[in-house]
C-alpha cells in the first residue's frame, strides 16, 4: 500500500469537522426542543445522528488504512438560542462542509486514493442534503414566520414531534 500519511490527516480533519458538527447540532436540539418547536428539533437531532454516522465511515477508513483516529473537536459550541439563527447557522456549517468535502475528495483524487475520493464525493451528497432541508426550514420561517415553527409541533404532536419540513399550516 503507498503512503497514506496525507488521506490520514484529511480523514481526521473530517472527524474533527463531523465531531465539532454533532456538538453543535446536539445543542440546537436542545435548544429548540426547550422552546417548543418539536420537529425542528428533531430534524436537528437526526442530523446529529447522520453526522455521527459520517465520524464512524471516516473512522473505519483510517483504519483500513492504518491510521489513527484522534477524535479532535473541530469547533467549540455557539451558544445560539434563536431558532432563524440556529437554521441559518446549520446552513452555514452545511456549506462549510460541502466545501471542504469537494476539496478534499479532489486532493484525494491528486494522490491516488480514490477509496478517500469516493468516501468523500459520498459525503458531499449527504452535507448537500443537509443544507437543502435547513434551507427549506429558512423558506417556511421567512414565508410563514416564526410561529410556523411552534403551530407545526402541535400538527407533529408527540414525544419528539413528526419530521420537519413537512406541510406548512394554510
Ligand atoms: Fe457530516
Ligand atoms: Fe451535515
Amino acid at each position: 500500500m503507498p503512503d497514506r500519511t496525507r488521506s490520514i490527516e484529511l480523514l481526521n480533519q473530517a472527524i474533527a469537522d463531523e465531531i465539532g458538527a454533532i456538538h453543535q447540532y446536539m445543542y440546537f436540539h436542545f435548544r429548540l426542543d426547550d422552546l417548543g418547536y418539536a420537529p425542528l428539533a428533531n430534524l436537528l437531532r437526526q442530523t446529529a445522528i447522520e453526522e455521527m454516522l459520517h465520524t464512524e465511515r471516516i473512522a473505519e477508513r483510517i483504519l483500513f488504512l492504518g491510521g489513527e483516529v484522534e477524535m479532535s473537536v473541530g469547533r467549540t459550541v455557539e451558544k445560539i438560542h434563536d431558532a432563524r439563527e440556529i437554521v441559518s447557522k446549520a446552513k452555514q456549517l452545511e456549506s462549510e462542509a460541502i466545501e471542504m468535502y469537494n476539496r478534499f475528495a479532489l486532493e484525494a483524487g491528486t494522490i491516488l486514493d480514490s477509496g478517500s475520493k469516493k468516501l468523500f464525493e459520498a459525503l458531499v451528497d449527504d452535507e448537500e442534503r443537509h443544507y437543502d432541508q435547513f434551507d427549506q426550514q429558512t423558506e417556511h420561517i421567512e414565508r410563514f414566520g416564526e410561529q410556523y415553527l411552534a403551530l407545526q409541533s402541535f400538527q407533529g404532536g408527540g414525544e419528539g414531534g413528526g419530521q420537519a419540513g413537512g406541510q406548512p399550516p394554510a
